[in-house]
């Protein structure tokens, strides 16, 4: 059975563990900052931050910005749970702007129309790796004093418009990356802040550990060695030495993991460019993206199959696969909470309706992708 997505972990990334498990330090050890500067080369950014997930790096991204309560953030309806929890986190009402039908990215001009005189934050996020058009979201912000957290849970390798890296911060405060099992390379669970702001990153060092600092020049007093003091409401959101071994061993592959999923995602796409139930996904020219998922779009009415009976039929054949995502706001809690309802945001709600993402991993042999390939034509042609 082959998954819509899977790590890819050899016998360098298991001796980069197993030399953590030998050593002295398990956690807060010598790999946590290699890794971070490590994520500092490939992205361009100043700091790096790392953190247990990208959930707790979401979280205290937005606490850093000691954003006042009951302020408004906007993100995009069509994203994982943790784009938006993370404001509710920190007391800020999640506002939802409609995606783009093309790039099922975040929409600049759906952003501009919710902006509000409690907007204080933007949260794009880079779906399925593409980045968003950040240009145009850093101008919003810039014109409205807001903050931008890009969420790069799926983008780290990715690249903009202008060829610069994702989470180089050139258009944002932070970016948060995540290195679950599933995303480009993983540390198990795992994630990443990237800024250029020194006093951001003091700050998000602070709320990784407890708000706690033994830096000489923060405290306010200094009795001994032992000292530290607790100036803010922290979170033990560290990650370990297993973990960051782990990925400083994946960051070596990560320009051939990319490589890989860009010539899985091009078989794909000559396979799939003609068939006429299923949309493939678009790059536009000038983007070069680090594809996190491969997702399609199918008209299952026109076709005549649900949803339920072409992903059952393609596990009959060994293919797995995934939704990517429901719509944030058609989730009870949301509904519940803020009022939000079907029909808010219709884009993402049709795109979510005809969504299916297919296997994409650099594991995945040629035979393998041949294998859904075949797949997809007999199920849905
Ligand atoms: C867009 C997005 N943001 C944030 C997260 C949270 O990442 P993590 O699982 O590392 O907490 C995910 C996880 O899937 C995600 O897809």
């Amino acid at each position: 059975m082959i998954g819509y997505g899977h790590q890819c972990i050899d016998e360098t990334d298991i001796s980069a563990v197993l030399k953590v498990l030998k050593s002295d330090y398990l956690t807060q050890g010598p790999f946590v900052s290699e890794f971070e500067q490590k994520i500092c080369s490939i992205t361009g950014a100043k700091y790096c931050v790392s953190v247990s997930n990208a959930t707790a790096g979401l979280h205290i991204a937005v606490a850093a910005l000691e954003i006042e309560n009951g302020s408004e953030g906007i993100t995009s309806p069509n994203t994982f749970l943790a784009s938006s929890n993370c404001m509710i986190y920190n007391n800020v009402k999640p506002i939802f702007a409609d995606i783009n039908p093309i790039s099922y990215n975040i929409d600049p001009l759906e952003i501009e129309k919710k902006i509000t005189d409690k907007t204080k934050i933007l949260i794009p996020v880079h779906f399925a790796g593409l980045s968003c058009e950040m240009v145009k979201i850093n101008a919003i912000a810039k014109k409205h004093g807001l903050y931008i957290i890009e969420d790069a849970a799926h983008a780290i390798g990715s690249q903009y418009a202008d060829g610069s890296y994702v989470g180089n911060c050139k258009y944002s405060n932070m970016t948060v990356f995540s290195f679950h099992p599933v995303k480009t390379i993983t540390t198990g669970e795992g994630g990443a802040i990237t800024t250029n702001d020194e006093e951001l990153y003091q700050k998000l060092l602070m709320l990784r550990s407890h708000g706690t600092t033994k830096d000489e020049g923060k405290l306010t007093k200094n009795p001994g060695p032992w000292y530290y003091e607790m100036q803010s409401l922290g979170f033990n959101y560290r990650m370990t030495d297993m973990q960051a071994a782990l990925g400083c061993s994946q960051l070596e592959k990560l320009d051939s993991f990319k490589k890989r999923r860009r010539e899985i995602i091009k078989q794909y796409n000559d396979a799939f460019s003609k068939m006429k139930y299923l949309k493939i996904p678009v790059e536009p020219d000038n983007v070069c993206s680090c594809f996190h998922l491969y997702v399609t779009q199918i008209d299952f009415a026109s076709l005549g199959k649900s949803r339920s009976q072409v992903m059952q039929e393609l596990r009959d054949r060994g293919v797995g696969t995934q939704v990517h995502y429901i719509p944030i706001h058609t989730q009870p809690f949301y509904k519940k909470k803020y009022g939000y309802r079907e029909g808010d945001f219709v884009n993402a709600e049709k795109y979510y309706e005809q969504e299916l993402s297919l296997p994409l991993y650099p594991g995945l042999s040629d035979e393998d992708v041949k294998m859904v390939i075949k797949a997809v034509k007999e199920v849905i042609e």
